[in-house]
């Protein structure tokens, strides 16, 4: 569904549910570039903001009790804001809870208020729509209640209710991305500053393409903070603040002090943040072939020494390497299923497109499922 569609839809059903005027927010979901697994290690990673989201309509309310459409769902929620206890895992209703528990930790006034949301992001594509739905909250809650807080301020407010309220400890990347996305552009950000670059992406002959899985494995969210937690243990071990301190010749006077597996994985986190740089100067240079070398070279490390990818997504980096029309290919995110992340030639698109889906299906008894993205504006008010 286009997103002009989204929009009237969450604004027809919010006017039907509480017969008022609501503020509507955007709020898109992200690509990466590179830099996977980087973020929390305070790195380097290069997301974008795309043109599909969650939209958002709000309205203070003066009832004694708030109350959440999840549109997609058909799901209605009624809660009090005294009581924000985190539900069940993986539960939609968390990521608004988690939102408005870290604004009254904060010291914020948020009043009662109703709202109605809906999305394009594909779920489970790791397309980040849960940093979406978070920003697209605290976004408006912030306008609605005037409560002063800057972007900066904001997705930390969404990255904690994701820590706190999902269960899941992730770095600042999606929630920056969703907030900061410029037209155009993607963002060379500085997780450790929470400071960003733009720049603007031509891939000339080229262009992206994600490929979804359609899968999303079990262990995506205790693996994720496992990983995590293993980098802080070598960070601690090396003696620095994260492995972004760290090089190579570093991890390696610690080697004997590791195990195989988390000697791998560190050295993974060293070098794709090395390639995030690389990334950024081939960008300048328009050197594409290098650009398509980074983003396979950081598959294989994901795969092979993170450890966090799947067959699916092998398969379809693999059906990448092999294609003349692909310059590079990787699996993005988290892991573990969603999406990977092509550079395809724009002339041999349609064919790659259908060979590599055919394939899919062939290997896999299940179809995947091919986007196009525009890099866009990062979370707004469409509405006042
Ligand atoms: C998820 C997390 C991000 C980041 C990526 C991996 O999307 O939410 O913070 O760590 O995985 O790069």
């Amino acid at each position: 569904m286009m997103n002009k569609e989204l929009i009237e839809e969450v604004t027809h059903s919010f006017k039907a549910h509480f017969n008022s005027e609501p503020l509507i927010v955007f709020s898109p979901g992200r690509i990466n570039l590179i830099g996977e697994h980087t973020d929390y290690n305070d790195g380097f990673v290069f997301p974008a903001a795309v043109d599909k989201g969650i939209a958002l309509a709000i309205q203070k309310s003066d009832a004694n009790t708030s109350t959440v459409v999840a549109f997609d769902k058909d799901e209605t929620y009624t809660f009090a804001l005294d009581i924000l206890e985190p539900l069940k895992n993986g539960d939609w209703r968390n990521y608004v809870l988690g939102v408005v528990a870290e604004l009254q930790l904060l010291g914020k006034n948020v009043g009662n208020f109703n709202g109605v949301f809906a999305g394009n992001i594909p779920g489970g594509a790791g397309m980040s729509s849960s940093a979406a739905l978070e920003n697209s909250f605290v976004f408006g809650l912030n306008d609605l209640f005037n409560l002063g807080l800057s972007k900066e301020d904001m997705i930390l407010v969404s990255q904690k209710a994701e820590h706190n309220y999902a269960g899941v400890k992730c770095g600042i990347m999606d929630q920056y991305a969703s907030m900061f996305g410029i037209e155009n552009s993607a963002l060379l950000l500085d997780c450790r500053s929470i400071t960003s670059q733009p720049y603007r992406i031509d891939f000339k002959d080229y262009e992206l393409m994600l490929i979804n899985t359609n899968v999303k494995h079990d262990l995506s969210e205790t693996a994720y903070n496992d990983r995590r937690e293993v980098c802080e243990k070598v960070s601690k071990l090396l003696n620095v603040v994260a492995l972004r301190d760290a090089s190579k010749e570093d991890l390696e006077a610690i080697k004997t002090d590791l195990s195989e597996g988390d000697y791998q994985k560190a050295l993974y986190v060293i070098e794709e943040n090395n390639r995030v740089k690389q990334f950024s100067e081939a960008i300048e240079k328009e050197d594409l072939e290098t650009l398509g070398d980074l983003l396979f070279q950081s598959h294989e490390g994901l795969s092979k020494k993170y450890e966090v990818s799947c067959a699916e997504l092998d398969f379809l980096v693999d059906r990448a390497h092999e294609s003349s029309s692909v310059i590079g290919a990787r699996m993005m995110g988290g892991g573990f299923g969603g999406c990977t992340i092509n550079l395809v030639l724009k002339t041999e698109m349609e064919a790659f497109k259908e060979d590599v889906s055919n394939r899919f299906k062939d290997e896999f008894g299940s179809a995947c499922t091919i986007y196009n993205v525009k890099l866009s504006q990062g979370t707004h008010i469409v509405k006042g």
